[in-house]
């Protein structure tokens, strides 16, 4: 990797913090969603999490420990402003104040995203992302943030895969809000971007200090499971459900034609939006966890077509193949067809049953492997040309795992629950070694001050 190359972990607020109800934090939408019994496996919710509220100088000397270089955090919007927009609450916005001083304290350069999926309760009770409200209220709430950290946070993206966000969450019903609604999920989808657009202009205008902004997505290569010309328009479709439906119009496509008739749902699209969802990134942002293979499904839901099994896979705990070649593909394909100023793999990490031996050590062979495998694919897509900066593991430490609880652990750092004992696994101390061996090949320290690209001129 190039010296300047950063060496990052990523986590989420709802996935770590827990203390829900400290310090005039309010409701989001997944403590609403995690509430209501069978949504969560296990009954899981996220508020105890890692208690990371509580125990973030641990944390962060964990990463110390570990040489990390760059740490991807989100803020939760509900603790900044409990209502959802207005009053800005102190302790929240303190909390995460004190969270960067810390960060580079230890030499880590901080990452903060400002949207990971924790709306707050109240804007979902006025309509959540289907209004356009939504949209302008996140960018209000951007400001806030970026006025009061961008004095020393330098990154930001705006939000995390709206894929989960509008798809799963108010498509299919899986993830909070938990809507099943087409016209609702194409509405939050463009108010999303809409968003997004509007937030990275609020960071610039915000924030005493120079800021690089992007939003982050997570594309799949899809790949028709047979060469039916059924499945072969399927795979083509699940292509523009997860990846042009948000690439196009990020970059000033617009939306894909084909997508709006599959859907024949107009997004509700105003004067100059598509120019707002276009506006100039920084970098862009990809989290990569699989490929999806796929077959038509005409009685499914939009876009009628399925994601199947890959014959003879390796599959992680979470049943997700292990692909890394579809890590290259992916970097190389969307750098070649949209040229991003310059990508990060914002996240890209796996789960496996990990457990804590008679002797306090947690062996996890399969995750070594995956980040090994991963990060070459990275290599090789630098020497490909691509403009990669850096690679987040998902995830620092075991966590919330959404829909699936606490039974997912993808973490770096294994979290036992009851105790909320830390213990970093053998990924863990291989990653570090990488990143010191890195080190002493030359060049600066991995997550070292360095001068954010300035706004006006990144080129
Ligand atoms: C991604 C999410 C992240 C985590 C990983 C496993 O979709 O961004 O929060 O749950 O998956």
């Amino acid at each position: 990797m190039p010296p300047d190359f950063l060496w990052g972990a990523a986590t989420a607020a709802y996935q770590i913090e827990g203390a829900v109800a400290a310090d005039g934090r309010t409701p989001s939408i997944w403590d609403t969603f995690s509430a209501v019994p069978g949504n969560i496996d296990n009954g899981d919710t996220g508020a105890r999490a890692c208690d990371h509220y509580h125990r973030w100088p641990r944390d962060v000397a964990l990463m110390r420990e570990l040489g990390i270089g760059a740490y991807r955090f989100s803020v939760a919007w509900p603790r900044i402003m409990p209502g959802g927009t207005g009053a800005v609450n102190p302790a929240g916005l303190g909390f995460y104040d004190r969270l960067v001083d810390e960060l580079l304290a230890a030499g880590i350069r901080p990452f903060v995203t400002l949207y990971h999926w924790d709306l707050p309760q109240v804007l979902q009770d006025r309509g959540g992302w289907p209004e356009r409200a939504t949209a302008t209220a996140f960018a209000d709430f951007a400001a806030v943030v970026a006025a009061r950290l961008g004095d020393r946070v330098a990154d930001w993206s705006t939000v995390n895969e709206p894929v989960c966000v509008c798809w799963i969450g108010h498509l299919e019903g899986r993830m909070a809000p938990g809507g099943r609604d087409l016209t609702a999920a194409v509405r939050a989808a463009h108010h999303i971007l809409l968003g997004h657009g509007l937030a990275t202009e609020a960071v610039r205008a915000a924030s005493p200090g120079p800021a690089s902004i992007g939003i982050v997505l997570n594309p799949s290569p899809c790949e028709p499971a047979t060469d039916r010309p059924a499945d072969v328009a399927a795979a083509r479709r699940m292509d523009g459900h997860v990846n042009r439906w948000w690439l196009d119009p990020l970059h000033g496509r617009g939306y894909p034609e084909d997508m709006l008739a599959t859907y024949g749902v107009q997004p509700p699209v105003r004067g100059d939006d598509l120019a707002v969802i276009a506006t100039r990134t920084d970098y862009l942002g990809l989290n990569y966890y699989f490929r999806q293979l796929i077959v038509d499904d005409p009685a499914g839901p939009p876009p009628y077509a399925r994601q199947v099994p890959v014959p003879d896979a390796v599959q992680t705990a979470m049943d997700w193949e292990v692909y890394p070649a579809g890590l290259e593909q992916l970097l190389v394909d969307i750098s070649t067809e949209y040229a991003p100023r310059r990508i990060l793999v914002t996240e890209s990490g796996s789960a496996w049953p990990d457990t804590v031996a008679p002797d306090g050590t947690v062996s996890d062979p399969d995750r070594i492997d995956h980040l090994e495998r991963h990060l070459a694919a990275c290599a090789s897509a630098l020497r490909r040309g691509v403009p990669l900066g850096g690679y987040f593991v998902w995830s620092l430490l075991d966590n919330f795992e959404w829909a699936y609880g606490y039974a997912k652990r993808f973490g770096l750092v294994h979290v036992d629950y009851p105790t909320q004992r830390r213990t970093v696994k053998a990924s863990g101390r291989r990653y570090a070694d990488l990143i010191r061996a890195h080190r002493l090949l030359g060049g600066p320290p991995p997550g070292g001050p360095q001068p954010p690209t300035n706004p006006q001129s990144a080129g």
